[in-house]
């Protein structure tokens, strides 16, 4: 037994089929390598690793410029420091179309006159022991009188277009800044046929200035008679004056 194990060198001598010749025809041409082939032609073949790295390369370049503060679309963030910006027409770093004075005060007005009209009415026309602000001399009259109303608010007998009043109303000052009470004022100044002369930022201004000096509580006429029988200083504007929508702030090429 020794021996003939000794002097075999080929193992599969007594078989029928030569294990090695069958192995090399399956490799020529074997069915998995078929497959493969075939999976090729259709373009399904697996992706090459040069092409995972690139693509990792793309997301990573992508992240960064993405990634800069949110400013990628930004024009600012993309035009070299160094550079002037072209200026729109009409000057400065407006983007909005400006629009008349008048139309842009009282657009924002009639939104703010939503805080009044449940006592005023949406006419103006007040009612139930409430003072009408169409037709009012409160109202079309001076505007330092005017703007303490608001403010403070006003009680005890009071005279509207000839009829007597004797009411309470609150203070309406809380979040009237000097665009929203100059805004409020001009609307009820010219809505429900009122003709009076528009009220500006500047102006409003000064009323929170005199407002917050004459301290808190609701104003009887005694006191706005005495003290705020005037008109609001500031320079009067023509109703036409454009000015940027947003910021209400005039175009200097429009102010003479
Ligand atoms: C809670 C009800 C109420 C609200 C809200 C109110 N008012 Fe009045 N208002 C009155 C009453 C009542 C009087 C009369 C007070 C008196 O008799 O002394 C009055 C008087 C006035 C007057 C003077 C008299 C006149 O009719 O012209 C003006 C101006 C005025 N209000 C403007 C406004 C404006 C502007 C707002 C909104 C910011 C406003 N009011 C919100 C109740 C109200």
């Amino acid at each position: 037994m020794a021996d003939q194990n000794s002097s075999n060198t080929r193992p599969d001598l007594d078989e029928s089929i030569n294990v090695a010749d069958a192995h090399a025809s399956l490799k020529e041409e074997g069915n998995a390598v078929a497959r493969e082939k075939i999976i090729r032609e259709n373009g399904l073949e697996a992706i090459p690793i040069w092409l995972i790295i690139l693509c990792g390369v793309f997301v990573l370049i992508g992240g960064s410029v993405l990634g800069k503060g949110g400013n990628f679309l930004a024009y600012k963030e993309l035009t070299k420091s160094g550079y002037l910006r072209a200026e729109p027409p009409g000057g400065g770093e407006v983007i909005l179309a400006p629009i008349p004075i008048l139309e842009a005060y009282r657009k924002e007005g009639a939104k703010l006159y939503s805080k009044c009209a449940g006592c005023h009415q949406s006419n103006g026309q007040g009612g139930n022991g409430i003072p009408p602000l169409a037709g009012s001399e409160w109202v079309t009259g001076n505007t330092q009188q005017l703007s303490q109303i608001i403010i403070h608010g006003v009680k005890g007998p009071i005279s509207v277009a000839g009829v007597a009043y004797n009411g309470n109303m609150p203070a309406m000052g809380d979040g009237l800044g000097k665009k929203e009470l100059a805004a409020l004022m001009t609307f009820i100044r010219t809505e429900w046929g009122n003709q009076s002369s528009l009220v500006t930022v500047e102006m409003a201004e000064e009323a929170l200035k005199i407002a917050q000096k004459s301290g808190p509580g609701q104003k009887d006429v005694a006191e706005l008679k005495k003290d705020h029988d005037k008109m609001l200083p500031g320079k009067l504007v023509p109703d036409d004056t454009l000015l940027d929508p947003e910021t209400f702030e005039i175009f200097a090429s429009e102010t003479k």
